[in-house]
């Protein structure tokens, strides 16, 4: 979506918009990490804390972020400073628009790296690396390209180019547009392996392990965890949607639009969980065992059924085609920022930014191999950048933004736009006033002490 500094562009359908929201939200959060934290999180405790914070707080922030960047009609950082001086408020809200852009920043260095781990699998998958192999042969491959960092850096790069290209030379909305005919392919692909999971065993296992209630593991921890994925699952807390909601025509109903891409999401998320435990609880691998868990597990599978090496290649690219979809909307608003605010050309904008974040990827994809034993407060390098945006800035610039809008904004012209009676405004209220805000300071709270 190229920003038209004199006319700001507006979306042409409001199914337009909810393609580049989905495109946005739906990616690596969905199929790569998901799993891998209801994995480390112990299971169904994990998945009914992320369900309550989607709902509760992810959702009411979605239509905060939309709102405020509709009013606004500029960049994050600027809309909040708008909004804010238009409702009589400091112009230190631009604050949260600028959070939101070194949010995005620091989420594209590791980000990136994963999706070079996709578009290596790509290839592995193509050339039929993985056909007939067990578990252990399936693991031993993943844990040799953890440990080149050559193997990593180019993918890394691969994929950082072409997010970087897509984004310097504007064609994002192209991008968005075969989004339309590859998002519900890959939705097709995970079903299809849902489906040979319910053939090969495990699936019951599954089942029971993601949905039977175990409140006993619902520790802080994974409140945490969990309230952390909500942001980072809806690309929320971020400014990024603050920045799509400044292109949103005023017909479009906010609420029905955040349901349709909490939704979609939603159930992406719990469909590659259906597709990766059922492998893993049928061939004796351990639930919890981190960032790696797709792809020592889904390799098994693609390895052993009818098409596995057309259906696997096809399944990796699409997911690496989800993962650049996201990426973009990570690094334009920086690109966008840095176009507006100085005198860079977007190209120039655009090599400046990813050069900086693919440095960063350096440091993240050392973190596996060569700098494994450098550590920031216990974490490595990717760990680090990791929680450090999910579980601090996201959270915490998303409450800054319900707060904002709830709080600071005037609620009679809050209540028309979103088309309320007064009732279900009072309900709106309950939660964008209470629930949402309190629900992270609480996890946040507990998390500090
Ligand atoms: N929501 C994306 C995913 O689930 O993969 C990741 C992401 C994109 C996070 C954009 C944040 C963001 F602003």
């Amino acid at each position: 979506m190229a920003i038209n500094k004199q006319e700001h562009a507006q979306w042409s359908s409001s199914f337009g918009f909810v393609l580049a929201a989905v495109g946005s939200a739906v990616g690596l959060g969905n199929i790569w990490k998901f799993p891998y934290m209801v994995g480390e999180s112990g299971g169904s405790a994990f998945v009914i804390a992320y369900l309550f914070c989607i709902a509760l707080v992810g959702f009411p922030i979605l239509v905060a972020e939309w709102l405020i960047g509709r009013r606004g009609q500029k960049n994050p950082v600027n809309t909040f400073v708008d909004v804010a001086t238009s409702e009589g408020k400091s112009r230190s809200w631009g604050i949260i628009g600028a959070s939101g852009i070194l949010g995005g920043f620091l989420i594209l260095s590791f980000y990136s790296v994963i999706g070079g781990w996709a578009l290596n699998y790509v290839t592995k998958i193509a050339t039929g690396q993985f056909v007939g192999q067990d578990s252990d042969a399936v693991g031993a491959t993943f844990d040799a390209m953890l440990a080149s960092a050559g193997t990593l850096t180019i993918w890394h790069t691969v994929f950082m180019f072409f997010t970087a290209v897509i984004v310097g030379i504007g064609v994002t909305s192209g991008i968005e547009r075969t989004a339309k005919i590859l998002m519900p392919l890959l939705g097709l692909i995970l079903f299809v392996i849902v489906g040979y999971n319910v053939m090969n065993g495990g699936f019951g296992e599954a089942v029971a392990y993601l949905f039977t209630p175990d409140l006993s593991k619902l520790t802080e921890d994974v409140m945490i965890a969990a309230l952390g994925h909500a942001f980072f699952t809806l690309s929320i807390g971020m400014g990024i949607m603050v920045a799509y909601g400044s292109y949103l025509g005023r017909e479009v109903n906010l609420l029905k639009t955040a349901r349709t891409v909490v939704i979609l999401d939603t159930v992406i998320a719990l469909a590659a969980g259906l597709a990766i435990f059922p492998i893993i609880f049928s061939n004796g691998l351990d639930p919890a065992s981190g960032p790696g868990l797709i792809f020592v597990s889904l390799p098994i599978a693609f390895g052993s059924m009818g098409a596995g090496t057309i259906i696997g290649t096809l399944f990796f690219l699409l997911i690496t085609f989800a993962a650049v979809t996201s990426a973009i909307s990570l690094l334009e608003p920086t690109v966008e920022f840095l176009e507006e605010r100085t005198s860079m050309s977007r190209t120039v904008a655009t090599i400046v930014s990813s050069t900086i974040i693919w440095l960063l990827g350096i440091a993240a994809l050392l973190s596996f191999n060569l700098w494994s034993d450098v550590t920031i407060l216990d974490n490595n390098i990717f760990d680090a950048l990791d929680k450090l945006t999910s579980k601090f800035i996201l959270p915490l610039t998303g409450l800054a933004a319900i707060i904002f809008l709830a709080w600071r904004m005037d609620q009679r012209s809050i209540q028309q736009e979103l088309g309320l009676s007064n009732g279900a405004f009072q309900i709106w209220q309950i939660v964008a006033k209470f629930v949402a805000p309190i629900a992270v300071v609480v996890v946040f709270v507990n998390a500090l002490i």
